[in-house]
């Protein structure tokens, strides 16, 4: 298939494609997303094969407007309404009971749906004309970086989809968040660009899931099934290395060896000269960090490297999601000085 290269003013054509049946590449603020008919099984079936994505692992729906919720989620609670007027447009993504309407093809047969409006006024104005909620998973191929820009999308999936719509870089750069709100408290479940920071202003009490920073072993069901799976891995092993930026640079650069590549802070490049090196942005920056992360790991499928290093920064703010992305690159292979 010729994968048709759309811009930002081609609504119509967008929402053509959706309304087809086929494949759509989306730009979100967050990273490119793989869209197709959420209300046609036989679109997300079209999903989940150009991924490569397992069947149990299911879809989030995306919607243009707060207003589209009750139509496909029951029992809604008044803290979902109380986290749109907040967040959304945004970077979360809540997990709510489903109604009838949701396909089994989406939810992988969960009694739940993730639903979520895109801080992305193109995207939302194509399924707004395509009148249907677009499942999008993370538009990379199945365990592979998530894509932050058009071509690197395309990188995995040129060819594979109908169209893709080139909306520049990503705002945010790692995924939404995703909060379970029929746990009691609210359970976070992938830390991403809303923090757990600012969820807890809102709702006081939220959990955080075991999956979220630690490692889950073969026989456990984490709550949100992707979370079990290898992700956002280069092909070269990633070690982590956390600990005050300097020391964790220094560390580095003393067990560096002919052939390992680096993703380090802005501030540390030039202790490593010579080697390929990914800066993600100077030390204190975490924007850049979440905004960089998945380039950086991406970049190196295209550098010959034998090992691969990473400074990984405080765990708070969105530096929960970038350690988490890290952390799962490296399968949780950490170094804590
Ligand atoms: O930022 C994002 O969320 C991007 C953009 C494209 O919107 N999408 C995205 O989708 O990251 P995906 O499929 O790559 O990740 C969604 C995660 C998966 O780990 C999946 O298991 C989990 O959400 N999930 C989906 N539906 C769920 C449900 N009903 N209950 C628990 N987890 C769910
Ligand atoms: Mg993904």
């Amino acid at each position: 298939m010729n994968t048709k290269r759309l811009t930002t003013e081609d609504v119509t054509q967008g929402a053509a494609v959706i309304a087809a049946g086929g494949l759509l590449g989306i730009p979100t603020e967050t990273v490119y997303g793989l869209g197709a008919n959420g209300l046609d099984p036989n679109a997300v079936a079209a999903i989940f094969a150009a991924k490569g994505r397992p069947q149990d692992n299911p879809l989030i729906l995306h919607i243009p407007d707060p207003s589209w919720l009750e139509r496909y989620c029951a029992d809604i609670p008044a803290t979902a309404y109380a986290l749109a007027r907040r967040f959304w447009p945004g970077p979360l993504t809540m997990i709510l009971r489903r109604k009838a309407i949701v396909p089994d093809a989406v939810t992988a047969g969960l009694d739940t749906v993730g639903m979520r409006c895109p801080d992305c006024a193109v995207t939302r104005a194509i399924i707004a004309a395509a009148g249907v909620p677009v499942a999008a998973p993370s538009g990379n191929t199945s365990g592979r970086p998530s894509p932050t820009t058009a071509e690197a999308m395309l990188e995995d999936m040129d060819g594979k989809i109908d169209a893709i719509v080139d909306g520049g870089p990503c705002a945010v750069g790692v995924e939404s968040t995703i909060l379970d709100l029929t746990a009691a408290p609210p359970r976070l479940l992938r830390p991403g660009g809303v923090t757990l920071e600012q969820l807890r202003e809102v709702l006081g009490e939220v959990s955080v899931d075991e999956a979220v920073t630690r490692l889950m072993s073969t026989n456990e069901q984490p709550r949100a099934p992707g979370m079990k799976y290898r992700h956002y891995a280069p092909k070269a092993p990633v070690t982590v290395v956390s600990g005050e930026p300097e020391a964790a640079a220094q560390y580095i650069a003393a067990h560096l060896e002919p052939g390992d590549g680096v993703i380090c802070f802005n501030d540390y490049v030039n202790l490593f000269e010579g080697c390929p090196v990914e800066a993600i942005g100077p030390a204190d920056d975490q924007e850049s960090h979440a905004q960089h992360i998945f380039e950086a790991l991406r970049a190196f499928d295209h550098k010959d490297a034998t090992r691969i290093w990473a400074q990984s920064p405080d765990p708070t703010g969105l530096g929960l999601a970038v350690t988490n992305r890290l952390n799962k690159a490296a399968g949780f292979h950490i170094i804590k000085l």
